[in-house]
């Protein structure tokens, strides 16, 4: 009878008996007696065991096998303290699938030439264990905006323009026609609301920043949301109770990535239990100019350093209220009760981790709205479609977006945002 393959994790679960096995090898020595190899596959790593006695016919080959080479792997599962996992398969036979060459990465590698061999870093269990909790996190939103009734809305990801802010669209050569890459589907939410009340979508966007820091990539998954009906306050807990349920959900499956990745926990906990303040922009200045001895003049956005100085505070995200009306979007309403500001919010994220998510209430005063974009230098005939979404039966709404490799990069705790997304494209990552 024919042996059917199980996974290394189900393998060492079984603890002893006959198991069947197949991936790829992890790391390997011996002498002319004996070769171990570590197996690896997609769920864990396993000690095989292959003494030249059994293999006479093979020996040369075995003896040959580098890493990432793929075999199947017949054997007794069996306990032994000295594996690295706690136990270890004595192999009865082994079929060699894929050969490889000495594989070209080595321990000491740069991040620049791991960058450059990013299509076989993957297999590392560094960037294997980051990319289970992309998943998990992905699934978690997912799960999360429709437990909540949203529908999942799509826009165009070619856009003729009038969008979040000009000079940061990439252009594109469209049969002649100047066209762009999508920085937010906002816009279009906006429209589908008045079909579907509460609508998300999580797709990339795109941003033409020059800006080379740990937390901008020029083509990034976005996490929006858009809500008929809500305001300012409804929005937030929206935003507080996704990220909530994220980190639970991670914190859930992912412990043992959470582990090989050496973060410490302790430092997302608190955000799963704790509210996340609610502070002012106003409160955030006297904070900074109280706590942190650092002075910001009235009317100013808050810069990184500003951001992380700040954060350093709580344990928790935050949730920078009501900035000034004349820096934010266009879109974004005044304050009535307090005029110089708008209804909007910016979740900043502990551990110098800033920005996650940027949202607000949408302004649905037309004259308010074409007011703004003139005085941003905007094209009002560019905003014509969005003028008449808000002509017909306009309700006050609002939502947000997420930064989704942010929020996985302060998950992991990782120092640049390029590890939080397979193949990273920032300003000067193109390749592969
Ligand atoms: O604050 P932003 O620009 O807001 C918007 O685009 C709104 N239209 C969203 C909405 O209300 N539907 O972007 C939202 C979030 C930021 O908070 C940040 O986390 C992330 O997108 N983000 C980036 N992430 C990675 N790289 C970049 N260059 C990013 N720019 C923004
Ligand atoms: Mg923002």
């Amino acid at each position: 009878m024919k042996q059917e393959f199980i996974s290394i994790d189900r393998a060492i679960r079984k603890e002893k008996g006959n198991v069947a096995v197949r991936g790829w090898i992890y790391r390997e020595r011996g002498s002319n007696e004996i070769k171990f190899i570590v197996l690896r596959d997609s769920t864990g790593i396993i000690q095989c065991v292959l003494p030249r006695e059994k293999f006479k016919q093979q020996w040369e080959d075995i003896d040959k096998l580098h890493i990432e080479s793929s075999v199947e792997i017949y054997g007794e599962i069996k306990k032994d303290k000295r594996a690295p996992t706690g136990y270890e398969i004595e192999v009865n036979k082994i079929n060699i699938i894929g050969k490889a060459d000495e594989f070209p990465i080595q321990k000491d590698l740069n991040e620049e030439l791991l960058g450059d061999r990013r299509h076989l870093w993957l297999r590392s269990q560094k960037m294997s264990a980051i990319l289970k909790i992309r998943s998990t996190v992905f699934g978690a939103l997912h799960e999360y905006f429709r437990g909540k009734g949203f529908y999942e809305f799509q826009s165009p990801v070619i856009i003729p323009g009038g969008a979040e802010e000009g000079p940061t669209l990439f252009e594109i050569n469209y049969f002649g026609k100047k066209m762009y890459l999508t920085q937010t589907w906002q816009l279009y939410a906006e429209a589908a609301i008045y079909a579907l009340e509460k609508v998300y979508c999580i797709a990339p966007s795109f941003r033409a920043e020059k800006s080379k820091t740990s937390r901008h990539l020029t083509e990034y998954w976005h996490t929006e949301m858009e809500v008929a009906w809500a305001n300012l306050d409804e929005i937030i807990n929206y935003a507080e109770e996704m990220t909530k349920y994220v980190l639970k959900k991670v914190l859930k499956k992912n412990k043992k990535e959470l582990e090989i990745l050496e973060r410490d926990i302790k430092k997302i906990q608190p955000s799963i239990n704790k509210k996340f303040p609610r502070i002012t922009y106003d409160e955030a200045l006297r904070l900074l100019r109280e706590k942190k001895k650092i002075n910001i003049k009235w009317g100013k956005d808050l810069r990184t350093i500003e951001e992380e100085k700040l954060m350093e505070l709580y344990d928790t995200p935050v949730f920078v209220t009501h900035y000034p009306k004349e820096i934010m979007a266009f879109y974004k309403p005044r304050e009535q009760k307090n005029p110089k500001t708008a209804r909007c919010f910016d979740m900043l994220a502990p551990e110098a981790n800033g920005e996650l998510v940027g949202g607000s209430e949408r302004d649905i005063n037309l004259e308010e709205l074409k007011k703004s974009l003139k005085a941003k230098g905007e094209k009002l005939e560019d905003y014509s479609y969005y003028f008449e979404t808000h002509s017909y039966g306009a309700v006050p709404h609002g939502g947000y977006g997420l930064g989704t490799e942010r929020l996985i990069k302060w998950i992991c705790g990782l120092d640049s945002i390029k590890d939080a997304i397979p193949f990273p494209r920032t300003v000067s990552r193109t390749k592969p």
